[in-house]
């Protein structure tokens, strides 16, 4: 079949949607469905709790065409159809950076690096599901209909990503992809035994929140590693990402839009009740919205967390992945130098001497750092809308994204404790101020306390504002969700 002409044409009657031929590669076909009951166990048991035979207004992937790729309707979760849908074949495609820059970029699996490939596909394969897992309790839980909705939006198509990533290890990885993709239904987020495996994917998701600061910064870490790997020169694995990152951009819509509305009904509710200090924490709070002080905490904490997924700032892995072609930089094909930095260097935040400060480094050992510097830059766009907000009301108060060196488990800086400034403190003082950066048992405490579900059709909970449209346009009052 020429791919070229099936472009967009999604098989929709089979068992799994899919653009890639599945009808006539009986192998990937029957190994997948053979995957599908041991995936729909998974989500039953570990996906949202409750609502399963609730009707959801879900959209679905049907095309890969940029103008018209989703559909809207009420769907059943469990009867989700999780496709497998590539972004369109590019003719004449090379490999974009590294020691084989020009070649053709590769249809099958380049052999020499097998192993490293296959790793990079089930760490990413591992994220997905993880974060469905960490979110299955939130929907006793959610402010609004329309939260619910966006809620199992991102679970549904989390689910779908791990699909992606499974037809990549069951079509190109045989035998030992196999036993990867079901060792991706095996572990669980969290558990001692069989944990996720990177740490942000094993922390809790307790509240909205951090649901939304989850969407907003980890989402974005998602964001990063599948532009990273868009650019691979393994193709399947290219076009499979970029499609994935329609999908990822709602995800981190939900994240930046659900922290703007925590920020604009808490600041209404100061304004209404005239109180113009920000750290009048005790006022704002008997107001049922959470004061601003309390999202900063949550802000530093999921920040903080999420930068540890960038890995270590020098890595080798890193570099021999970019070398061989298989996982770029941030936006590769924008960039403007040799594409294959084996004699530049760029600069590391790193600890000399006991002080955080800058070392030119190989670049190519230096990848990671580079790929965390362009999240922190693109991080820093929606916290600046956030302040927009806040300032509209003239409320004396910012959100900042604490230094890199606070709170962190890997890397340079695990070895030391520093403030959100980056100022060095010894463990004694970290201990002390320790709940003036992150959030405290009273914080938490308050805010399960206003995690109160709002089901009416329409209505918001008390310290969230409603969004400024609709999802696919629809009327305040739809009901996004008929709870069964
Ligand atoms: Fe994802
Ligand atoms: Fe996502």
């Amino acid at each position: 079949m020429n791919v070229a002409t099936s472009i967009g044409k999604v098989d929709y009657d089979g068992l799994i949607p899919n653009n890639v031929g599945l009808g006539e590669d009986v192998r990937v076909k029957r190994a997948l469905e053979k995957w599908h009951p041991g995936y729909i166990d998974w989500w039953k048991d570990m996906g949202p709790e409750g609502f399963q035979e609730s009707l959801v207004y879900l959209r679905t992937a049907v095309s890969v065409d940029p103008k018209g790729w989703a559909k809207f309707d009420y769907v059943k979760m469990p009867d989700y159809k999780w496709g497998i849908l590539l972004a369109p074949q590019a003719e004449g495609r090379t490999i974009p950076f590294g020691a084989h820059a020009g070649e053709p970029a590769w249809q099958e699996v380049p052999g020499e690096y097998r192993a490293m490939l296959r790793r990079l596909i089930v760490i990413q394969g591992d994220t997905e599901p993880a974060s469905v897992e960490q979110q299955r309790h939130l929907g006793k839980t959610a402010p609004s209909l329309y939260d619910l909705r966006n809620l199992f939006q991102v679970n549904v198509e989390e689910g779908r990503h791990l699909w992606a990533m499974v037809y990549l290890l069951q079509k190109y990885f045989g035998t030992d992809g196999r036993e990867e993709a079901e060792a991706l239904l095996q572990r669980r987020s969290g558990d001692p035994d069989s944990p996720r495996m990177l740490g942000a994917f094993n922390e809790k998701t307790p509240d909205w929140l951090s649901f939304f600061m989850f969407t907003y910064f980890t989402d974005r870490d998602g964001k990063m590693q599948l532009e990273a790997l868009a650019q691979s020169g393994f193709d399947p694995l290219s076009r499979t990402c970029r499609f994935m990152l329609t999908e990822e951009a709602h995800h981190m819509f939900v994240g930046e839009t659900g922290v703007t509305r925590v920020i604009q009904r808490t600041c209404e509710a100061m304004k209404e009740a005239g109180i113009t200090d920000p750290f009048d924490i005790a006022r704002v709070r008997k107001l049922g919205v959470i004061d601003l002080p309390t999202i900063q905490k949550k802000a530093n904490l999921h920040f903080s967390l999420t930068l540890d997924l960038f890995g270590n700032e020098i890595s080798t892995n890193a570099a021999n992945a970019f070398h061989a072609g298989l996982k770029g930089r941030y936006r590769e094909n924008r960039l403007t130098d040799d594409h294959k930095l084996e004699t530049s260097t760029y600069p590391v935040l790193r600890l000399i001497d006991g002080k955080i400060q800058n070392e030119d480094a190989p670049a190519l050992s230096a990848l990671n750092m580079r790929l965390r510097d362009d999240y922190v830059n693109d991080a820093n766009v929606g916290v600046g809308r956030w302040n927009k907000v806040i300032e509209s009301f003239g409320i004396p108060f910012q959100i900042k994204l604490p230094h890199v060196a606070f709170n962190r488990n890997i890397g340079e800086f695990s070895k030391v404790k520093a403030d959100v400034d980056g100022k060095q403190m010894s463990e004694a003082e970290w201990a002390s101020h320790r709940s003036d950066f992150l959030p405290n048992e009273q914080d938490k405490d308050f805010i399960e306390s206003l995690m109160q579900p709002q089901y009416e059709a329409g209505k918001f909970a008390s310290w969230i504002a409603p969004p400024k449209v609709g999802i696919d346009n629809k009327p305040g009052e739809f009901e996004y969700v008929k709870i069964a």
